[in-house]
């Protein structure tokens, strides 16, 4: 593991890009992962200029997206592809027929879950996932558990992570209760790991995660096991 301690966000978010961006350039038919929430918002700002400024092309690359609530159409302005479009894809020349979130309205969820892990593996897996932790230590919506779980499934939200994430709606109500998210398989198959932690509220997460046992009532702590994880954190105010 390669644990990068930076000391200000626009810091963590210019070194996630450059990773990112070296990945893009060396291999630009690279399949990404990529996460939502606050944590990737400047990363993916970074993405943008440079893209605009000519150093980034998109066009071979193939995204897939990590989770999105279930029961949400597309078009709900908290959904997880709305999300995308406004923060990355509709900034980059990225094509969107290679740009995939996971179905919340789909009518049959598994069977979509099923269709989902098929399509990153007749890809070649992905190259560079991306990702951010939650307060309770979930990757992606992976949440604390009995068992880890390899494939893309439905699942039910902790409250933890429905508090977590009102601050994105109305009303906690609002917040759907379900989500449809990779699973540990895809993350840890992935080539690289890029996993990224800011603000305080996330350290004793991250310390659970790298340093504790690996269990699946912290699923974050799977990603020890990665031969190639790199962390970077600004969790220290
Ligand atoms: C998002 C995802 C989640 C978030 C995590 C942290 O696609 O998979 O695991 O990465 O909840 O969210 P933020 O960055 O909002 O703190």
């Amino acid at each position: 593991m390669q644990l990068i301690r930076v000391s200000s966000y626009e810091e963590l978010s210019r070194k996630a890009a450059d990773i990112i961006s070296a990945q893009v350039i060396l291999k630009p038919g690279c399949v990404l992962g990529l996460a939502t929430g606050s944590t990737p918002i400047g990363t993916y700002r970074q993405l943008i200029e440079r893209f605009r400024r000519g150093d980034l092309d998109f066009s071979r690359v193939t995204a897939f997206n990590l989770d999105e609530y279930l029961g949400i159409s597309p078009e709900h302005p908290q959904s997880y592809h709305a999300f995308m479009q406004e923060q990355l894809f509709r900034h980059i020349n990225i094509c969107p027929r290679r740009c995939h979130v996971p179905e919340g309205c789909a009518e049959d969820p598994r069977a979509f879950a099923r269709a989902y892990d098929q399509a990153i593996a007749e890809h070649g897996g992905i190259d560079l996932q991306l990702l951010g932790i939650g307060n309770n230590g979930h990757i992606a919506f992976n949440e604390p558990g009995d068992a880890f779980i390899k494939e893309t499934h439905v699942v039910s939200l902790k409250k933890s992570t429905i508090e977590a994430n009102k601050r994105f709606f109305t009303s906690i109500d609002q917040v759907p209760t379900q989500a449809i998210t990779m699973g540990v398989g895809s993350i840890m198959q992935a080539k690289k790991v890029l996993l990224l932690a800011e603000g305080p509220v996330k350290k004793d997460a991250l310390e659970k995660a790298l340093y504790g046992p690996i269990c699946p009532q912290m699923p974050a702590s799977i990603l020890q096991l990665h031969p190639d994880l790199t962390v970077i954190c600004h969790v220290d105010g």
